[in-house]
């Protein structure tokens, strides 16, 4: 964290503390220049002409003014054009970019004069929700992960108040927000943490403290249950490392309940490929390889501070993908939990393997709807870039409203073909299925190995996050460290229910 944040809601006469920043925005039109006269007039301060004309240049977007000792001492400006390039990840955005850029500033109070909502038609399904974007910016441009820095920053105080004509809503939408941020940092700390820490063993550790804290039962298989129960799947990823494999088990079940949903979430702490082995430079960000279990955690983390009336199952089989004398070898045949046999064709197709049994186990608890979330292939990468996770579900309904869910918290998924003829491309001659096709259409042959594993008669949905959990340069608050994808997106699925 840069700053430690206190977010309110102030919709009383501005005044301003000593040290405070403001940020103003100005819907780009005809009237800027009366408007911008105005508001300094407000402040009984005057933009310098110089200033003036270069913030009223069509080319230029943002100015930072710096008063002559008056409060507040620094306003940001900001013209937004509500075009067709306008886009509803804007707030979020900016505040997180300048949320950054205030990290060593000397100001303890930001006021954010939020925009009227009718600026914005058709892009935000609601003030409300265009509000938590702003909060959503602020919080997650905070993030950091410094905790290996000798000489990490001190953390300093910020209030930061948001001035909007209904506190009362605007405080709620803050409760609301922080509390599915909380969750987003949870993942984003677990991902972040490299596999020498976080071995299956601290996940589970992680994981138990998290639930504890938040009424949601969790129960741990460790290797001598995974032998019982005949998870032999995850047993043989698993096998060459000393961390031992495991599978957890979270359960939040509520008083009432509208709809029993199963979240499934691949948990490898680190996938060195086993003897399939990486090379070094695709070797580097495997310690996340496990965000997908991590996002499975949060979203039921969130969904319990919420208070959701949904039932949730989370299955989380987790390993550590090493090699050594004790590995699972390229021409192996698993019988995996299911009873269905598995032909290994290369050990660094792992991530399937273990969902293969999480997704029977899965399907035994009768669920309405199961989800799995996974980085699990270079594939998808291929195919859609860093920024965008791939949907694959012959089930219309859930994935249409995901992709919804997609769209509104700038979490997109697309989805991509999933013809049943894609399954013959991973039938195997000596067992029931490959976990390896041929080399085109990587990502959805995972998927249809991944479908084998799951009960046909309940809609299913496999989200493959590989580009997205991981960071990349399409926005500031996705630039840096892991990003917590999936989380805001399931959330926002499950508040459809309540
Ligand atoms: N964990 C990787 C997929 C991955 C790649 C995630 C890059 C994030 C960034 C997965 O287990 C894997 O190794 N997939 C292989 C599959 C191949 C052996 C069929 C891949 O994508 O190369
Ligand atoms: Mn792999
Ligand atoms: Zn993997």
């Amino acid at each position: 964290m840069h700053f430690k944040l206190n977010i309110s809601a102030k919709n009383d006469q501005l005044s301003f503390k000593s040290s405070s920043a403001l940020v103003k925005f100005f819907i780009e039109g005809n009237n800027l220049e009366k408007l911008l006269d105005d508001f300094f007039k407000n402040f009984d301060q005057v933009l310098n002409p110089v200033q003036k004309k270069y913030f009223l240049n069509d080319k230029n977007d943002e100015l930072i003014y710096y008063s002559n000792g008056t409060e507040p001492s620094v306003i940001f400006l900001k013209k937004i054009k509500v075009n067709k390039e306008f886009s509803n990840d804007f707030f979020r955005n900016y505040f997180a970019g300048l949320i950054t850029s205030m990290a060593g500033k000397e100001i303890n109070n930001l006021n954010i004069m939020i925009p009227a909502f009718k600026h914005f038609p058709g892009h935000f399904e609601s003030d409300k929700y265009m509000i938590q974007t702003i909060i959503e910016g602020i919080i997650l441009g905070n993030y950091t992960f410094d905790k290996y820095k000798t000489d990490r920053e001190v953390r300093k105080s910020l209030k930061v108040l948001l001035h909007y004509d209904d506190n009362k809503m605007v405080g709620k939408i803050v409760d609301v927000t922080v509390k599915i941020m909380d969750a987003v940092y949870f993942v984003r700390d677990l991902v972040n943490e490299p596999s020498i820490t976080l071995t299956p063993q601290e996940f589970a550790k992680r994981t138990k403290l998290e639930c504890n804290k938040n009424n949601i039962k969790v129960s741990v298989f460790d290797k001598k249950e995974l032998k019982r129960r005949k998870m032999s799947a995850i047993l043989a990823v698993g096998g060459a490392s000393p961390n031992d494999p495991l599978l957890l088990m979270l359960h939040y079940k509520p008083i009432s309940s509208k709809k029993k949903i199963a979240l499934v979430g691949k948990g490898v702490t680190y996938d060195s490929g086993g003897l399939s082995i990486k090379p070094t430079s695709s070797l580097v960000e495997m310690n996340t390889d496990m965000a997908g279990g991590a996002l499975v955690v949060g979203v039921i983390k969130a969904v319990s501070k919420l208070k959701l009336p949904i039932e949730i199952i989370g299955v989380i089989p987790c390993v550590e993908n090493m090699l050594g004398g004790s590995s699972y070898k390229p021409g192996d045949v698993i019988k995996s939990y299911s009873g269905k046999t598995i032909e290994v064709k290369d050990t660094d197709a792992e991530g399937r393997i273990i969902l293969a049994d999480a997704l029977t186990f899965a399907s035994q608890q009768k669920p309405e709807e199961i989800f799995d979330f996974a980085t699990l292939t270079g594939a998808i990468i291929v195919a859609l870039g860093e920024s965008l996770a791939g949907l694959f579900s012959r089930s219309d309904d859930i994935a249409n409203k995901l992709i919804l869910s997609g769209i509104k918290t700038s979490e997109i998924l697309w989805k991509m073909p999933f013809f049943n003829h894609y399954k013959e491309l991973i039938k195997s001659d000596i067992a029931d299925v490959a976990n390896l096709g041929p080399r085109w259409g990587g990502a959805i042959t995972a998927g249809k190995f991944l479908e084998c594993f799951v009960d046909e008669n309940i809609p299913w949905a496999h989200v493959d996050i590989a580009g997205p959990a991981l960071k990349h340069k399409s926005t500031n608050y996705t630039d840096k460290y892991g990003t917590g994808f999936g989380v805001r997106l399931m959330v926002d699925y499950l508040l459809s229910f309540s």
